[in-house]
Order: structure tokens, then sequence, then C-alpha cells
């Protein structure tokens, strides 16, 4: 069943190729809804990351749903605008953002940029020197808080090369004393991806609240406190924790700390879209070599990175009913040339489906996907209020045949 239909029916009415994800927008709206309910009446922003999943009815159902948006460069800053989500409850963050996207961010007076280093107070202060404007920002702190994740999505710890460190906030604040031109409205955090616990995320946040403490003493009160996002989902594995979750942690703590009336701002991705999306697959055929049993599947990592990058599991699952009981192990790879396109081992009706589905690949699916080996981005599927549908549709391959024909050569 997907968004109260079988996922079969829905995908005969939608008449859609292989492979594509499939999106339930109504769920995506009600997971924004019940984590900003988390934060009952305390001063709020959900800033949906955008590069979770940057589609218009998605970026859409959110915004629809009350969220603000996360940017990570000035593409999303404009996806996010041209999407209807007021310029002040945008946040643009990046560790290297380039002066096009400094200057877009101060012209569309966004609510905040948020200042990745020591030297990016310079950097925006000189661009909104150049505008005539005065700049929104935020300082991201980096806490040094070890999140207990992948290497690859742990970002607010020692080594990694987000945010300010503690150590270098005193230049920072010196920095700001100089940039009568940047308005400071908070302070920001970011500790890392899928967190399972809300430990990590609220040992952060208590330093970020500590540091606006100290900051506030001396200069008046802030505006605003980002904590970032990272709220986990469950690929399978569990995940005790919810993002309302987070949010009712984040208010507590607040409240405690006495931080209640400046605006709590979360920045959740992957929680809001990742559960509510599949990836359906054709399945293309089997063998056996060795001792091991393949099914090949017409989607691959070009369509769904994450097994390949972070060794993600996203369930796999027969999706057309099976003729028999007999299930069989299979190793489930896709079609590109390299040995890390493999979702892994699952148990499947054997004979195998004709289609199988992946778990999960709401978040970090689509956004990451590529036209590596020339193939087309996958199709995707919206399930909108009463099972409505629109179908998205775009890199086909042939643009792609046409993109690289079409670049120039130089006299051979
Ligand atoms: N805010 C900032 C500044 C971020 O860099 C990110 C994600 C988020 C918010 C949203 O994090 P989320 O709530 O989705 O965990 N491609 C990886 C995840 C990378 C996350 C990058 N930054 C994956 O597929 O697991």
């Amino acid at each position: 069943m997907f968004a109260g239909e079988p996922l079969v029916d829905l995908l005969g009415r939608a008449g859609c190729p292989t492979p594509c994800y499939v999106y339930d927008l109504g769920a995506m709206a009600a997971e924004a809804r019940a984590l900003a309910a988390g934060f009952e009446d305390a001063p709020h922003l959900v800033a949906y990351a955008v590069k979770a999943n940057s589609a218009g009815p998605v970026v859409r159902a959110l915004a629809a749903a009350g969220c603000g948006c996360e940017v990570g460069s000035a593409a999303e800053l404009e996806l996010a605008l041209a999407s209807g989500v007021a310029p002040r409850a945008i946040l643009l963050s990046g560790v290297a953002k380039s002066d096009a996207e400094i200057d877009r961010a101060i012209g569309a007076d966004i609510l905040a940029i948020q200042l990745d280093s020591v030297s990016e107070v310079a950097r925006v202060r000189a661009r909104a020197v150049a505008a005539g404007r005065r700049a929104r920002v935020t300082l991201r702190v980096n806490p040094d808080v070890e999140a207990d994740t992948h290497a690859h999505i742990a970002t607010g710890h020692g080594e990694a090369k987000f945010g300010i460190a503690l150590d270098d906030l005193p230049e920072a604040w010196a920095e700001l004393a100089r940039a009568p031109e940047l308005a400071l409205c908070g302070l920001g955090g970011h500790v890392g991806s899928q967190l399972v616990s809300t430990d990590a995320y609220l040992r952060a946040a208590e330093r970020l609240f500590e540091l606006v403490r100290e900051r506030e003493r001396e200069h008046g009160p802030l505006e605003l406190v980002d904590l970032g996002g990272g709220f986990g989902i469950d690929y399978g594995q569990g995940c005790p924790v919810r993002p309302a979750d987070f949010a009712r942690g984040i208010r507590l703590l607040a409240a405690r700390m006495g931080m209640g009336r400046r605006r709590l701002v979360v920045e959740p991705g992957r929680a809001l879209v990742g559960p509510f999306g599949v990836l359906v697959a054709g399945v293309l055929g089997t063998k056996r070599s060795y001792a091991q049993r393949w099914l090949m599947i017409d989607a691959g990592m070009n369509d769904l990175l994450r097994p390949a990058l972070y060794g993600a599991r996203h369930r796999v699952e027969a999706l057309d009913t099976a003729t028999g009981n007999a299930r069989a192990t299979y190793r489930v790879v896709g079609p590109v040339c390299e040995s890390a396109d493999d979702f892994g081992a699952f148990e499947l009706p054997d004979p195998p489906p004709e289609r199988v589905l992946l778990r999960d690949a709401g978040a970090y699916g689509y956004t990451m996907a590529s036209h590596y080996n020339g193939r087309a981005l996958p199709a995707e599927i919206f399930v909108g209020r009463g099972g409505t549908l629109s179908v998205g549709r775009t890199g086909s391959a042939a643009d792609w045949v046409r993109s690289r024909v079409d670049v120039p050569s130089p006299p051979l």
C-alpha cells in the first residue's frame, strides 16, 4: 500500500516506466506538522533542507505545511523562492559560498546567510557594502560534538570541515564588530545526519545556548538559534526517536536554559521526506555465478547512490504478488559498470517478481542521482490529495546524449 492505495494500481494509473521514484506528499506534510507540534507554543521555524528532495511538488507541499527552507546553493535558493517560500523563511548554508550566491541571498533579503568561517565575515560584509544593503547573518558554530552516525555524515566534530571552531569564535566576534553592514541574528550548528538518538543533538544545542547567553550578555538579545537538521529515520534497523522528539527536547532545554523567547530553528531534510518515498525498479534478469544468486534490476547506483556511498541499506521487496511460496536470497544489483552498484542481499520470492521496490528512498535519492553510464534520471511520481498524481520526467538519456555530443571541440 502507498498513500492508501496498492502501489501496483498507483503505478498502473501513472503509466510510468521503471525506474521511478514515488512520493506521498500528504505523509510528508503530516510529518512536518507533527514535528512543528513538538515545539508547542515556543517560537520556531522548520526550515526544510532542500538538498534531501528538491522536487517542486515536495518543496511546495512542505511550504504549504508551514515549512521554510534551508538551502545550500544559489540554485536551491532560487528553487525555494520559485516554490513560494517566503525569503524570510530561508537560510543559506555552505562551507564555500561564491560571491554570486552571497549576492543573491543579500538581494533576496533571506532570513540568514550562515557564516561558516571567520574569513566569511569579511567576505559577506564586502558583498553587503557592494550591494549597499545590510545582510542578515548567523554564525555556524562547530560545537565539537561527536554524533553517532556514518563518518561521511558527521559534521559537528573537531575534524569536520563545517562551521567555526569554538576557539575561533573570539576572532569571529572581533570581525563582526568591524562589520556594521552585517546584522547578526543568531547562532547555528548542525552536528550530522541520520541521528537515531537526541543525545548528541541536545549536547550541541546546550553548547549553542550557552554561547548565545554569553554573546547576549554584552550585545543584547539574538533573534534565533538554529540547531540544524539530522533527525534519523528507520531504514529497517530501528530508530527509536521521531522528529517531534527532537522538537520537544529542544523546547524543554531552551526553557530550562532561559532561551524560551528566541526563535528555535531546525533544518530537517531526511526525516520529512525519506520514509515517504520508494524507488520502483524493474527486474531485468537473474543469474547464478559461483555461490551467488544475482538479481539484476533496472535501477542502479546512479539512481540511488546511498548504498554505494555509505553502505546504506534500503530494504528491497517484491512489488508484484508472488505465484508461490518459495523464496530465495538474491544479491540485488543494478546495471552500472561498478561493483559498488549493489543494493545488498535480500530474500525475495522465487521465481522473482517483475518489479521490486526499494524503501525509504524519499531523501537523498533523486537529488544525488547522476547520468553515469549515460543513464536517464529516474521519473518521479507525486501522490497528492485523494490519490491524485503528477509525474515528473527530467533528464532523459536522449537529452544526455545531445548535451555530450554538443560540447564543442577545439580544432584537432
Ligand atoms: N542542515 C545542514 C547545514 C545540512 O548540511 C544538512 C544535510 C541538513 C540540514 C539536513 O540534514 P538531514 O536532516 O537530512 O539529516 N547524503 C547523505 C546526507 C547528507 C546530509 C548533508 N547535509 C545521506 O544520503 O545520508
